[in-house]
This record gives C-alpha cells, structure tokens and sequence, in this order.
C-alpha cells in the first residue's frame, strides 16, 4: 500500500470538472480540514475557472486536459520523487474512466473513479490489475452505498437481527424528464458513446443489491427490457416535421418539451432555477441566452423523438444468489419519482421496506414495526456524495482501503454481474453469472489483456 497522507487535509486533483467532479468538490469546501482541490483538469474554459475559482486553486496546477496534469505530475515524480496531489478523483465521462485509471495508478496516485468502473469488460479487467498492481486506495462512485439511509439498511441486513435475507424487491424510477435529458438527449443516450443504460444508470443499483447479500454470490441472472417510447414512430403526427422543441407545435402539450417550466430548461431558468439540469447544458452560468443558445443548437433543444438514443427505457433484472436468495430489479424512465429507489428486503424474521428517505423495520416475531428516517446531510443521492468523498479520503489519509466497505475486485464483481445481464437480455438467455466471469477473463488472456 502506498503511503497515505501526513497530517494536513487529503489534496486531491480532480480531472473532470462536469457535474460530478463538481458534487465531490463541494465536500473540500465543508471540510478544508481534512480535505483540499489542489489541482484540476478541464478543457471548458469558463467551467474550469469556475472551480479554479472556488477552490483557489494555484494556476501552476490548472490544467486543460487530464493529460496535461499527467504529463507535469510525470516530471515532478521523476524530478523530485513527488506526486502533485495525494490522490486523482476521475469525472470525465464513461469511456475514459480505464485509460485514467491505468495512468493514474502507474503514477502511484489513489484514485476515486467516478460510476460506472469503465464500458467494456477488457477495461474492467485492467482496471482491477492496474489497482492492485499499483496498491493504491481505490473508490468507486458507488455512491448509494454511502448515504446514511442505505448504511442504516446495511447495518441492519449485517446485524442478521431479522434472520437471514431471502429476497430483494429494487426499483429505480429514472423519472421521465431526468431520462429525457440524460438518456434521450444527452451523454448517455447512445451505447456507442457511452454504454448501456443498465450499466450507466444502474450499475449502482446492482451493486448495492449484491453488497446486501455478500457474502453469497450471484449465482444466475435473466433480464428482459428495450426501447419503448423514445422513437421516431411514436413522435405524435401534431409535431410534423419539427424535430427541436423551440420551433414545435405541438410542444405545449408533449411531456419532454425543452422548454416547459414543469419540465427542463428554458422556463425553468427564466424563474431562476438555474441548477441541474439547465446547468449542464451550457459551459459557465446557465442565464437565459446561454440556454436558448444551447436548446437552438445543441441535442438540448432536440426532439426526444428524434434524437440519436438507442439505450433501453425499461429493464427488469432478476438474480439468483448462492443460498437461494433471489432480487429483482427494476429500472423505468416513465415515473414522476426522481431516482427516488423504492425497496423491499425480506428476511427469515421481518421486513424492510424503504423510498430512499425513511424505512420501516418489521420483527414478525413481535409484529412490532418501526419508522426509521435517517438525518439527511444533503448532497446528491440522499448524502451519498458527500459519504463516499468523506470515506475516501479518510481511507487515503489512514491507508485503509476497508473504510470505503468495498475494494476493486468486489467492484469489478458486481459490474460483470451488470455485463450478464445485459447478456441475458440480448441472448434471451439465463447467465451463469461464474462461468461468465471465468469466460472474460479466459478472453481475456487470451487477446493479450486487451
Ligand atoms: N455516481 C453517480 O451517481 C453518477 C451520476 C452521474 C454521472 N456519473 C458519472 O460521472 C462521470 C462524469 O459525469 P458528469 O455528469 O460529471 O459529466 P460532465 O460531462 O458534466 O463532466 C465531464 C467533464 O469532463 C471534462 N473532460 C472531457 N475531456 C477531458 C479531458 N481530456 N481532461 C479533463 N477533463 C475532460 C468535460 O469537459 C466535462 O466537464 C461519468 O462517468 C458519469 O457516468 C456518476
């Protein structure tokens, strides 16, 4: 393991300075104490200074690539033995996460890798070698794990006060809007950009359903689901030929306008609400001409029926465990519900059954039932943004992988479980989830670990 840190806050670069690099980032400024953005990487010029700014960070340490900040961290390690920070938080986008990973790790750097491990099991496979060759602390932004309502769920299925777990019921409602803007219309909409929405959405889920029933291991998985409504053929006639929502007209009465103050940008931004997701359509501050720019010219402002998407809108996941233990799960875009998990666990002796905000705890041997609401901290994902970037960095500043509750091969399980049943789905088939993750690493070898 390489050293952790001495004794002031954790430093960290963050490459990437999007949405999530950002989410993270806010955690340096509650806690300067333990932990401070000393560098950063981004090529958007006014979404680079925007975070140089807040985090004042020193220009000798503002980069516009992630290369840029390897390349100098390169010279500083070869020069004077030092690493510009004690540990690369990686936030770009899906399909660079393995190539950072590998840098980084060479470079002896920790490294909290934002969600999902990487696109394609290859990638997978070398991000857990490059971790474990390099011994260096490793986070995954798994981030439903740390909040502080799922910890009191897990402390509860640890404590096998309700007998043992026997079956998981999860659904994931993406909500209708966020799955326009994410899956239809933005970075995820396309496999090819990215992945599969199984896999950039609910990876997480998945995750987390697995980490509940561990030690066991997922033994089969099936799954089922497509692309259902986002398509040309269900675009309704009154649109005609219009294929952006600020020249449609039939955009005040379509649920996925671009415009509409119920719904994303424009009016939204006009009565102030210039957050998420307005603010990740422009570079710098979502005003009004930056986002009617943006809705004019960009997939923003794109007709949802006629867009590039081709990821799933709905899919249904089931696993069977080694004990027998079953889950279920269920990913839809056509919910009010914002990615407000709704779960039942059943045990031998009781039930939990929880909306992500509350649960309830019932002991069938004393009928009792008990309403649990954790506090919330806030932060996205019901804290646990903020859980996960605390856990990391106390796991780099102590040198304990264990406090993040998880490490790389475990992360690297619960993606091949993901793989499968994205298999299962395509191939109509059952996946024996062991023989599949032998046969990857077998192809693996095989192509030389590429
Ligand atoms: N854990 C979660 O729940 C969760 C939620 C949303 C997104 N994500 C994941 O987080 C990652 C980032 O997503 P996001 O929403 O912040 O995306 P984003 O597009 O807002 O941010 C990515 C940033 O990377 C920058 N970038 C591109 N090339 C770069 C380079 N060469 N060097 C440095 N920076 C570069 C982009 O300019 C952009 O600002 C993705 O992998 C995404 O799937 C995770």
């Amino acid at each position: 393991m390489k050293p952790s840190a001495g004794s002031g806050p954790v430093t960290l670069a963050i490459m990437g300075c999007g949405q999530r690099g950002r989410a993270y980032a806010v955690y340096a400024q509650q806690h300067p104490e333990r932990c401070k953005i000393v560098a950063v990487a981004e090529p958007r010029p006014k979404t680079r200074a925007r975070m140089v700014q807040e985090h004042t960070v020193d220009s000798s340490l503002t980069f516009k690539s992630w290369q840029a900040f390897h390349a100098a961290s390169e010279e500083t390690i070869v020069t004077i033995g030092r690493r510009l920070a004690d540990a690369v938080l990686i936030a770009v986008q899906d399909h660079m996460h393995a190539e950072l990973v590998e840098a980084f790790a060479a470079q002896g750097y920790h490294i909290l890798c934002e969600k999902p491990m990487a696109t394609s099991i290859p990638h997978c496979l070398r991000i857990e070698e490059s971790i474990k060759k390099a011994g260096v602390i490793f986070g995954m932004g798994h981030v439903l794990r740390y909040s502080p309502y799922s910890q009191a769920i897990t402390e509860i299925v640890r404590s096998g006060q309700l007998g043992d777990l026997v079956n998981v019921v999860h659904i994931e409602p993406i909500g209708h809007t966020h799955f326009a803007h994410s899956y239809v219309r933005g970075n995820w909409a396309r496999e090819m950009d990215s992945s599969f929405s199984l896999m950039t959405k609910s990876c997480h889920d998945i995750d987390i359903i697995c980490s509940w029933l561990s030690p066991e291991k997922p033994e089969r998985v099936s799954s089922f689901g497509g692309l259902r409504h986002f398509r040309k053929e269900a675009k309704p006639t009154t649109a005609g030929d219009s294929t952006r929502c600020l020249s449609c007209p039939a955009e005040r009465s379509c649920p996925y306008s671009a415009k509409k103050s119920n719904v994303v940008y424009l009016e939204p931004v006009q009565a102030g609400k210039t957050g998420w997701p307005a603010a990740v359509i422009v570079d710098g501050i979502a005003d009004i001409e930056n986002v009617t720019d943006a809705l004019h010219s960009g997939p923003y402002g794109q007709c949802v029926y006629e867009s590039r998407n081709d990821v799933c809108d709905n899919q249904v996941v089931n696993i069977q465990f080694s004990s027998g233990a079953t889950a279920s799960f269920t990913m839809v875009a056509y919910t009010l519900l914002q990615c407000e998990r709704q779960t039942r666990l059943h045990f031998t002796h009781g039930e939990i059954v929880g909306d992500m905000t509350d649960f309830t705890v019932t002991d069938f041997r004393t009928g009792a039932t008990e309403k649990r609401s954790p506090m919330r901290e806030g932060g996205g994902h019901g804290g646990g943004d903020l859980g996960l970037i605390r856990a990391f960095t106390e796991a780099v500043r102590t040198g304990r992988q264990e406090l993040l509750g998880t490490d790389v091969t475990e992360v690297l399980s619960s993606h091949l479980t993901v793989f499968a049943a994205e298999e299962s789905r395509r191939k109509g088939v059952t996946v024996d989830c062991g023989q599949f993750e032998r046969k990857a690493r077998e192809g693996w070898l095989l192509t030389g670990k590429q």
